[in-house]
């Protein structure tokens, strides 16, 4: 990602808690996932203006390991959806200059959008206008778990001592081995908690909730947000 991105009182990884997609049809009398087309369209208008700013890193939370207990047909729309806006955003990600990634358990996902997504990554690879990551199938309790047990057999094969881990080597093993940790996170859809998201990660972030449903929100809401973040004195515990 290049330094020419990065400037003051920007962040540089925004982390976004997409919400309130289901509220926001119903609201309607739609079915709810009309709310989560709707919801795709801002995706792709933040993507857009993220990359136009210049904010280096931004990571998506697009369905959690508590979600899969939703009704199967939800769930398989969701999935269908999301394997729709690869196909339909493949050129533009290359075009931008979008690197996509995603964490998460990504062996639950349905084969062919597991598929997809892997041609979307290896086709972005390497791209430095941005970092788009999705967080998909994923829950920070699960992230933190497989990281224990790839840490685990690390020490099992001689590859990694007891004495050795420290805050650095258990953020080596997590999923976002490779992503500095969110600068700023935005939910909206109002709730005030963190539902199961970047929780190893998200340890000195800055918070901004909004009420507005996903569908809703907007470049104007991204820049209201980012604002809000530039004003904020961060101390770091200091
Ligand atoms: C967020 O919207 C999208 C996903 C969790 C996949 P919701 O579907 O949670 O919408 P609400 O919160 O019920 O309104
Ligand atoms: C968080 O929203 C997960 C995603 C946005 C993917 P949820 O709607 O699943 O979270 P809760 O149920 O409000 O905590
Ligand atoms: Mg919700």
């Amino acid at each position: 990602v290049s330094a020419r991105s990065q400037r003051g009182g920007f962040p540089r990884h925004v982390a976004i808690v997409m919400d309130g997609n289901g509220r926001w049809a119903e609201a309607r009398g739609l079915q709810r996932l009309r709310g989560h087309l709707e919801g795709a369209r801002v995706v792709r208008e933040v993507t857009t203006c993220c990359r136009k700013l210049g904010i280096p890193y931004l990571t998506l939370y697009a369905f959690s390991t508590e979600n899969w207990a939703r009704r199967a047909t939800e769930v398989r729309g969701l999935w269908a959806l999301l394997e729709r806006f690869l196909h339909e955003e493949g050129a533009t990600l290359i075009q931008q200059g979008i690197e996509l990634r995603a964490v998460g358990d990504l062996e639950r996902l349905p084969p062919a959008v597991k598929a997809r997504l892997k041609q979307v990554m290896d086709q972005t690879r390497g791209l430095t206008g941005m970092r788009l990551t999705l967080a998909l199938s994923y829950g920070g309790r699960d992230e933190i778990a497989r990281a224990f047990r790839r840490m685990a057999s690390a020490i099992e094969q001689g590859r990694l001592h007891a004495r050795e881990i420290d805050e650095r080597q258990v953020a080596r093993y997590l999923d976002t081995a490779d992503l500095p940790d969110p600068d700023l996170v935005i939910r909206t859809g109002g709730e005030h908690r963190v539902s199961n998201f970047l929780l190893w990660q998200i340890a000195y972030s800055e918070l901004f909730i909004t009420d507005l449903l996903w569908p809703s929100f907007s470049r104007a809401a991204l820049r209201r947000a980012l604002v809000w973040y530039a004003g904020r004195k961060r101390r770091f515990g200091r």
